[in-house]
């Protein structure tokens, strides 16, 4: 079958496209067609051999995707299986998701992951009540999009910062009550746009180059919820700026703790494909690869060139 090698970890020119033996699924295994696997950070992070993502080498990269089980057709999505950048893969039921009727197998690869992400985010890290304003950060993006439209999906209002128009635009039609480009000033904006309170939550992926202003965006007891770094890990946090602020919280949360039991991770992506099968939750694929391309596919995404989901189609 193909796939996407990584023979040693660094930059995108180490990811090579070869033929190899398809994966042995064992007696606890099965099979998957693979039908388009998703483009994360995460497998940036996984490239470049930042911990936790470490593992033998050579190896095939990826983790997320969605296709068919050899032998009985099921449609199936999961969101961590090493080895996603290729043609076929090995899972164990418990990692695999069913698909509903109606859900085209490339959608419900793209939606996985950042589409539970975007649920906890909303639904746990800070449960969004009627009439919450938020700050979405990046909201052009993977996560940002879905979590625009959930947020608002659960009464909440949201400012979204983003780099450009063109995304600007993008955010507005997910659902972003105001959009503040370019980053600078949004603070002070969610502040008037909140009746001089503050935001009930920052949801903040971007990391350096925000998290010390999201801070100040708060309202009294405000959660500010950092889950991505995407511009950098941002300064070393004095706890007496939690006070300072308000009497703030901090998270740091990841995906696997929510997803962190077969039950949770089951019950967490049925209530996100549902959404989308019920036309609630739009999911913007931004960009297609083919396997061979996926060098091409991780310059954009770390390149802040893309809008939405990246796919590889197999
Ligand atoms: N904790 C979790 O559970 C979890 C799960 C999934 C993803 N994540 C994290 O969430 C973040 C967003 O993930 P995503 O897949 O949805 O990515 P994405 O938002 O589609 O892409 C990243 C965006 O970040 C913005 N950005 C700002 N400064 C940047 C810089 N210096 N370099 C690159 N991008 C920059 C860009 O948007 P603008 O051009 O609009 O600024 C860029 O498009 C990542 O940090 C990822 O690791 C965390």
């Amino acid at each position: 079958m193909q796939a996407v090698l990584m023979e040693r970890t660094g930059g995108p020119e180490v990811l090579t496209v070869r033929e190899v033996p398809d994966p042995e699924p064992g007696e606890d295994r099965v099979l998957v067609d693979v039908a388009a696997a998703g483009v994360n950070f995460r497998d940036v992070y996984e490239r470049e051999g930042r911990p936790p993502y470490g593992g033998e080498l050579p190896r095939v990269a990826g983790a997320e995707g969605a296709g068919t089980v050899v032998g009985t057709g099921e449609r199936v999505a999961w969101l961590d299986v090493p080895g996603s950048y290729a043609a076929r893969v090995a899972a164990s039921r418990d990692e695999l998701v069913p698909v509903p009727d109606g859900v085209p197998l490339d959608v419900a690869a793209a939606v996985m992951l950042q589409g539970c992400t975007a649920q906890y985010l909303a639904a746990d890290s800070h449960p969004v009540a009627e009439g919450d304003w938020v700050v979405v950060h990046s909201a052009a993006g993977g996560v940002g999009l879905l979590l625009t439209q959930l947020v608002r999906d659960r009464g909440g209002h949201v400012l979204a910062t983003v780099s450009t128009e063109e995304k600007a635009e993008l955010a507005r039609d997910a659902g972003a009550d105001d959009v503040v480009v370019g980053y600078d000033g949004f603070p002070a904006r969610v502040r008037e746009l909140s009746g001089g309170e503050g935001a009930a939550a920052v949801y903040d992926g971007v990391g350096r180059t925000t998290f010390a202003a999201g801070l100040t965006a708060l309202r009294p007891t405000g959660r500010m919820i950092l889950y991505g770094a995407a511009s950098g890990q941002p300064e070393p946090l004095q706890l007496q700026q939690l006070a300072l602020h308000g009497s703030l919280y901090v998270q740091r949360p990841t995906l696997g703790t929510y997803t962190r039991t077969p039950r949770m991770l089951r019950e967490r992506a049925g209530a996100v494909l549902g959404m989308v099968a019920a036309g609630r939750l739009d999911v913007r694929i931004g960009g297609r690869y083919p396997l061979a391309e996926a060098r091409r596919a991780h310059e954009d995404l770390e390149g802040r060139r893309t809008t939405g989901k990246l796919l590889l189609a197999v």
